[in-house]
């Protein structure tokens, strides 16, 4: 049974405009805040691939699925459960133009970055209070 005092303020309303997100630190934790149509949200802040931030992606949502896109490489996660829902995207640069050296270089880090896993994100449970923003932080063990 959630009471509301599991909750901490983290911004109020006003702040996080409807279609935004704005980046919240909470004891040490950083969490995106996102507001659909009114409807709050808090999903982890670091990307589950390669710790990106998330408040810098994009909202997309329509009436069976709400996601948040990495500004990085383009991962999709749920925004409401923090389930991946598609992969980063590795490639799709033409690097012909660059020096072989530079070409080789990425080519390995591409082969190095291949073994990277892209894990489901963190949501956590938030509260409209009056106009106050309140996200519920899991105690650490
Ligand atoms: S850091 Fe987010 S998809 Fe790579």
């Amino acid at each position: 049974m959630n009471s509301q005092n599991d909750f901490v303020k983290v911004a109020f309303a006003n702040e996080v405009p409807p279609r935004t997100m704005k980046h919240v630190d909470v004891n040490g934790k950083e969490i995106s805040l996102l507001n659909i149509e009114g409807q709050f949200y808090a999903i982890d802040e670091r990307c589950g691939h390669m710790n990106a931030p998330m408040s810098k992606g994009q909202i997309r949502y329509n009436a069976e699925k709400k996601l948040i896109s990495c500004p990085l490489h383009y991962a999709t996660f749920d925004i409401a459960t923090g389930q991946k829902l598609s992969e980063p995207v590795m490639s799709g640069m033409d690097m012909s133009a660059l020096p072989k050296n530079i070409q080789d270089y990425f080519k390995k880090a591409g082969e190095i970055l291949s073994f990277v896993k892209t894990n489901n994100m963190q949501t956590y449970q938030v509260i409209n209070d009056n106009n106050e923003i309140k996200v519920k932080i899991p105690t650490q063990n």
